[in-house]
């Protein structure tokens, strides 16, 4: 459980709003928020102002030089995806090696016995979704052809049929015993 004058970071804090609901809850956490992509940093820092400490690093390459009570993790470079019978850890990166790094310098980041909060979301589907705007957000799965153990997710931004913007990122899935060794290598 997260207590008030517990210290807290969110390790791809995106644009600050999961901050922004903790503060709602209690305007005395001690929050500091981490990304390595500046242009969200900015706008975390219009959200939040003073309220958080905010810097850029790269959670795969970059040990964070100070230890919290707690690290939160909520969407980005991995997640558990629930499928209804088992939950699986799904990543962006392809091999074992580099999943350890980045819950290495997790675990490095919080104080003995800290906790690390991460999030499960529902499995990835086929499906379109309608914007403001007349924009439509739709997104496809595919098996990967190329990478063992992995899918293939691309993500469109439509108007009028007309292709906006796209996107194609791939996951890695660990299930079973393989997540509980990058977990315990990790440490
Ligand atoms: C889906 S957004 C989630 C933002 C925020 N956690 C929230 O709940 O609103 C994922 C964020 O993780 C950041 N991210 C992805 N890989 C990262 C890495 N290797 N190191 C630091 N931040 C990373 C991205 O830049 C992005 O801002």
């Amino acid at each position: 459980m997260v207590v008030p004058n517990q210290s807290i970071i969110e390790i791809g804090v995106g644009t600050g709003l999961l901050l922004e609901q903790l503060l709602k809850i209690d305007p005395q956490y001690n929050l500091t928020g981490m990304d390595h992509t500046a242009a969200m940093l900015e706008i975390a820092k219009e959200r939040l102002g003073d309220r958080a400490k905010l810097f850029e690093a790269d959670i795969i390459s970059m040990s964070i030089p100070q230890q919290f009570d707690v690290a939160i993790f909520n969407g980005g470079l991995c997640a558990f995806v629930d499928t209804g019978s088992q939950c699986d850890f799904y990543t962006h990166l392809t091999d074992d090696e580099s999943n350890v790094l980045p819950l290495q310098n997790i675990a490095n980041c919080l104080h003995k016995g800290g906790l690390f909060i991460i999030n499960i979301q529902g499995v990835h589907d086929n499906h379109d979704r309608s914007l403001p705007g007349g924009i439509v957000y739709s997104q496809e799965i595919f098996e990967s052809t190329t990478n063992k153990d992995c899918i293939e997710k691309t993500f469109y931004f439509k108007k009028d049929e007309r292709v906006l913007a796209q996107q194609r990122l791939i996951y890695r899935i660990f299930q079973g015993e393989a997540i509980e060794n990058i977990f315990n290598q990790a440490g």
